[in-house]
């Protein structure tokens, strides 16, 4: 069966205090924790963490599940150094890959869940359908990578829908303007998973906001 999952996204929390970041949203019920490594190219001028960051994360809670999302040009690349951090799932960009086939097989060789991840512009076809078969999960953008604090886009939904009716059982995330009300959009055409950074982190009782989110998500 589809499991509910919410993973807030710490590029929305103090960067300068990951563990605390990560450890707090734990404490507050979140399923899992999603780290957005840019490296200031695929997303021009936009840099967060590397590897060494999120193998030092690590070491501070030995049993979280890590989602990172691979905004960087060529991820194939990081995928042993993935694998090294102790990142339990790597999500790369079908817009930034060389060969997805390839860094799928490569990333599961390595013993890590791998996501493909789909920009608002990248429309589910037949191209995008045969390779996901391969995925764990399908993650599509309902905003332009770069940034959070950005409004959902509905124009995405259709995406989810298409994606759910080919892959009955398979994990589909959202992230990008994720509330409670967006997020039981996402779940009503196919979503089982989602990332959050401002609805948890800007809000005054995170275990309130995942626990809403958890409730959309679950209508
Ligand atoms: C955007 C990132 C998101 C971002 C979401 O490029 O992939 O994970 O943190 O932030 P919100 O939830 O504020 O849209
Ligand atoms: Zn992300």
């Amino acid at each position: 069966a589809l499991q509910v999952r919410v993973g807030p996204s710490v590029l929305a929390g103090d960067l300068s205090n990951l563990a605390f970041e990560t450890h707090r949203v734990l404490r507050a019920g979140a399923d899992y924790v999603h780290l957005d490594m840019f490296d200031g190219n695929w997303i021009q001028g936009a840099f967060t963490f590397g590897p060494m960051v999120v193998k030092a994360l690590r070491d501070h809670e030995p049993r979280a599940y890590f989602d990172v999302h691979l905004c960087v040009t060529r991820p194939e690349q990081y995928l042993e150094e993935m694998a090294r951090a102790g990142v339990s799932r790597v999500t790369f960009h079908f817009e930034a890959v060389t060969d997805p086939r390839e860094a799928a097989e490569h990333a599961h060789g390595l013993g890590l869940d791998v996501g493909l991840a789909l920009a608002p512009e990248t429309a589910v076809d037949t191209t995008v359908l045969n390779v996901a078969e391969l995925f764990d999960v399908v993650l599509v953008m309902t905003v332009p990578p770069g940034f959070g604090g950005q409004a959902f886009m509905p124009e995405m939904l259709p995406k989810l829908k298409r994606l759910r009716e080919v892959f009955p059982k398979k994990a589909l995330e959202v992230d990008g303007g994720v509330t409670p009300l967006t997020a039981a959009l996402a779940a009503s055409a196919g979503a089982n998973e989602a990332v959050a950074g401002s609805s948890v982190f800007r809000s005054r009782n995170v275990r309130r906001a995942i626990r809403e989110l958890r409730r959309g998500l679950e209508k």
